[in-house]
């Protein structure tokens, strides 16, 4: 597996999570612009990475803005520094010295096994990569992103945050052919966390649990609200898909400047390919939409990979 990120809270989850799955193999991590500048993102992942003793994975910086329009971040949801400004030591791990794009590209061509690609942020890095490599890019044996939703947004009234930063990179990635799976909105904010739960995970003797449980304090503290895993999410769906109801429908995304721009048009019209007109979206993806989860599973599988003293 390969992550995509911008590391924000619920990338640390995720971050986390795939660290320490012991069922994951974590060939690297890519940073793109999104909650927070490029930069900071890479900082922010690294911290993780320390937090999770994880051995030596290769980070690479990517895009510093989406493909076209000015970036717009979230500060306001994930704290100036894009983890909560708790004021964490700087990890002493070295950047990998490569682009994003050919990291992934020397990664997805140096494996044995075919790749699983998880992007839990703006599309831009992997949209620059199915560009430049696009023949390294068909190599990858599936595309499970954290981004759109088949009901409302949260940027925008339509628009998911990931989709909506970089219209243009989604619709790339959208219309590759690679085989999409997409957590959406309709399930991200299944799988919550208490503030007992992260005071419980902050008392542990494992340094990881701490690291989770202040962290999820924090955002609890923030938020004034039960915190979702968020992008964890979607990691756990490539290794569960037992625990998801999915569906396939043509998915396209909305590029134009109006009301919807980043929305994920999902068309979820009953025996779409029997209607004489049926006025499909042009060039949608089939996409396998994920609708609904084991909430407490993923719940589970989560607090007992990061903090192996969990019951
Ligand atoms: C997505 O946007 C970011 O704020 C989160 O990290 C997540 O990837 C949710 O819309
Ligand atoms: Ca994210």
């Amino acid at each position: 597996m390969i992550l995509d990120v911008d590391t924000g809270f619920d990338d640390a989850f995720a971050v986390l999570f795939a660290a320490m799955s012991k069922e994951i193999n974590l060939l690297g991590i890519t940073c793109v612009d999104g909650n927070t500048n490029v930069d900071q993102v890479v900082k922010n992942t690294l911290i993780v990475l320390d937090a999770a003793g994880a051995g030596e994975i290769p980070v690479a910086k990517g895009a510093t803005r989406p493909l076209v329009e000015e970036p717009l971040y979230a500060e306001h949801i994930h704290g100036a520094d894009g983890m909560g400004d708790l004021g964490l030591p700087e990890s002493k791990r070295k950047i990998d010295s490569r682009s994003a794009i050919d990291l992934l590209r020397d990664l997805v061509e140096g494996s044995k096994e075919a790749v699983t690609l998880v992007p839990v942020a703006p599309l831009t890095n992997i949209a620059n990569f199915i560009t430049t490599y696009p023949e390294s890019a068909k190599k990858l044996k599936e595309i499970c992103l954290m981004g759109g939703s088949a009901s409302v947004g949260n940027a925008t009234a339509m628009a998911e945050f990931n989709i909506w930063h970089d219209p243009e990179a989604a619709d790339i990635v959208f219309r590759s052919g690679i085989p999409i799976t997409m957590y959406g909105l309709d399930v991200f904010y299944h799988p919550l966390v208490t503030e007992s739960e992260a005071v419980q995970l902050q008392r542990s003797s494992n340094q990881s649990a701490q690291f989770a449980g202040k962290l999820l304090q924090a955002c609890i503290k923030k938020l004034k609200q039960n915190v979702t895993l968020g992008d964890y999410g979607a990691v756990a769906a490539v290794l569960r898909p037992a625990l998801l109801k999915t569906e396939v429908f043509d998915v396209g995304v909305e590029v134009a400047h109006g009301l919807v721009r980043g929305m994920t048009v999902v068309d979820r019209r009953p025996r779409l390919e029997l209607m004489i007109e049926p006025r499909r979206i042009p060039g949608a993806a089939r996409t396998n939409v994920v609708l609904d989860l084991d909430a407490k599973a993923f719940k589970d599988l989560w607090f007992t990979t990061v903090d192996s003293n969990w019951i």
